[in-house]
């Protein structure tokens, strides 16, 4: 039988499990600058909150998300910056848990819709969104700022 996952805002001593998740994702982002990151979002804005999923051998998954106003609607948007779990673990229910727990968040901050972008090649993962009531909308532009990258 399986272990059970519980799901808890993220703490800094998870700093180093979190690093390991984000380069899990092709995020190479060392401990110290996710604590750096995390300590701004615990301290800046109750509208930013980070969870992690942990198991008997500890942290696998981690979710991100943040609550902003905007100018053209009455409500909050919500918007999940980073959903990981660990690829030994995944099809178990840790991602869905981690994003009933960041729905919940922020529904409570009075969000009506939930924002989340997607590599193009997860198919996977768009799969796993759109069964969970996401609709595939919009693009995405980016542009990057040269000299911004270097930490
Ligand atoms: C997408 C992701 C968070 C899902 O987490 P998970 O713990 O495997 O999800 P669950 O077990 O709750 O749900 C499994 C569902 O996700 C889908 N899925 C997506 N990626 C999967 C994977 N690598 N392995 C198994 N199932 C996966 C399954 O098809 C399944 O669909 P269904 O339940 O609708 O039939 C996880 O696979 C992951 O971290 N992927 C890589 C990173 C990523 O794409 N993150 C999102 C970017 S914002």
């Amino acid at each position: 039988m399986q272990a059970a996952v519980a799901i808890r805002e993220m703490q800094t001593g998870d700093s180093d499990a979190v690093s390991g998740l984000l380069l899990e994702l092709g995020h190479p982002v060392d401990a110290a600058t996710v604590d750096a990151n995390l300590r701004l979002i615990q301290s800046l804005s109750p509208l930013h909150a980070a969870f992690v999923a942990v198991k008997r051998h500890g942290v696998v998954g981690v979710i991100s998300a943040f609550a902003t106003p905007v100018l053209h609607r009455p409500h909050h948007i919500g918007r999940i910056s980073i959903l990981v779990v660990t690829d030994a673990l995944t099809g178990q229910g840790i991602g869905t848990a981690l994003l009933l727990r960041v729905e919940a968040f922020l529904r409570h901050l009075g969000c009506d819709r939930i924002e989340v972008t997607s590599a193009s090649h997860r198919l996977q993962t768009h799969k796993f969104y759109r069964r969970r009531g996401y609709v595939q909308q919009g693009v995405r532009f980016i542009r990057e700022f040269e000299g911004q990258n270097a930490a």
